[in-house]
């Protein structure tokens, strides 16, 4: 499959107006996927949508299509609550506080797209998927072994073999491991198509996985040994930049299992084989205040 000349494409200045966590290139990749690469066969899925960056630019591409869209709606899902972490970036001065909804910011800045568009607000791990083909996964909700795990299993077995795409937001961040041991379990259906500076990574799925691998649960059905081989075998799956990052990943895991020393020896290892890169440095502080942090 050829990927779109994705980069060649113009974001439209109504995309860019949104307040997001994405890139103006992770943006561009997600208008092109559902202007000119999704045919209706399967859903669109945004699975992380927070203040609609995402969905948005989905959603123009939608209306950007040269034929009208007569495929499934474009299926979103949050849990639209403030979060610390966005408070400082994303709702400085407002009067919205930890834990408040944020859901009628979502409103606001998708109601001028009129492509059907359906929000599963709450927990993705008890929503799910409604079991219909999904064309193009785009997944930035899995900050957690739980989710992870509850997503592989609900919506992965309905991705079109030969065709969907999985648009993995966070493959190239080193801190989230179990990213990197769901996708290795699934590495012999898989082919990288493209890869973001330190976030996105777009894998088509080229052929069927075993419905059981689907159903593991890397940190349940795993032992710590297979975790790290397995981690191990993602490292050598990538270069350059993404490969330090998931070499960081693999610090956390050592982290999650006790292995602090080894942990902080790999961190540094990491940084001196990429001097000067502010994206590992970034990753590699943040890995060492969560082993801090949790005492690992
Ligand atoms: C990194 S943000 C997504 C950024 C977004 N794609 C954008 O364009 O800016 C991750 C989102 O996942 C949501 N989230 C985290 N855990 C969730 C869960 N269990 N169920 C549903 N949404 C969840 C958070 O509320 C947050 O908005």
């Amino acid at each position: 499959m050829e990927l779109l000349a994705w980069r060649e494409v113009d974001l439209p200045d109504d995309v860019r107006a949104i307040p997001t966590m994405l890139s103006p290139d992770e943006l561009t990749l997600l208008y092109a996927l559902a202007r000119d690469h999704a045919d209706g066969r399967g859903a669109i899925v945004d699975a992380g949508c927070f203040l609609g960056g995402s969905s948005v630019a989905l959603l123009a591409g939608l209306r950007d299509r040269d034929r009208e869209w007569t495929g499934p709606p474009l299926s979103t899902y949050d849990l639209f609550r403030v979060e610390e972490y966005t408070r400082e970036q994303f709702f400085k001065g407002s009067a919205l506080k930890v834990g408040d909804s944020f859901r009628p910011l979502y409103d606001q800045h998708v109601a001028p797209f009129t492509s059907p568009h359906v929000v599963h607000e709450g927990d993705i791990t008890q929503i799910g998927w409604d079991g219909g083909p999904i064309d193009v996964f785009f997944v930035d909700v899995l900050k957690s072994w739980e989710v992870n795990a509850a997503v592989q299993r609900s919506f992965f077995p309905h991705l079109i073999p030969g065709r969907s795409l999985i648009v993995h937001q966070d493959y190239g961040w080193g801190m989230l491991p179990w990213i990197h041991l769901s996708v290795e379990l699934m590495w012999d259906s898989l082919r990288r198509l493209d890869v973001l500076p330190w976030a996105t990574h777009v894998f088509l799925l080229e052929r069927p996985v075993d419905p059981d691998v689907l159903a593991l649960d890397p940190l349940r059905d795993l032992s710590a040994a297979d975790r790290l081989a397995l981690l191990d075998r993602a490292i050598e799956h990538n270069e350059g930049e993404a490969r330090g990052m998931v070499a960081l990943s693999k610090a956390s895991l050592l982290g999650y299992s006790g292995q602090r020393g080894a942990a902080l020896e790999l961190i540094e290892a990491v940084e001196a084989d990429h001097p000067g890169n502010a994206s590992i440095k970034a990753c590699a502080d943040g890995t060492r205040v969560m082993l801090q942090a949790s005492g690992g």
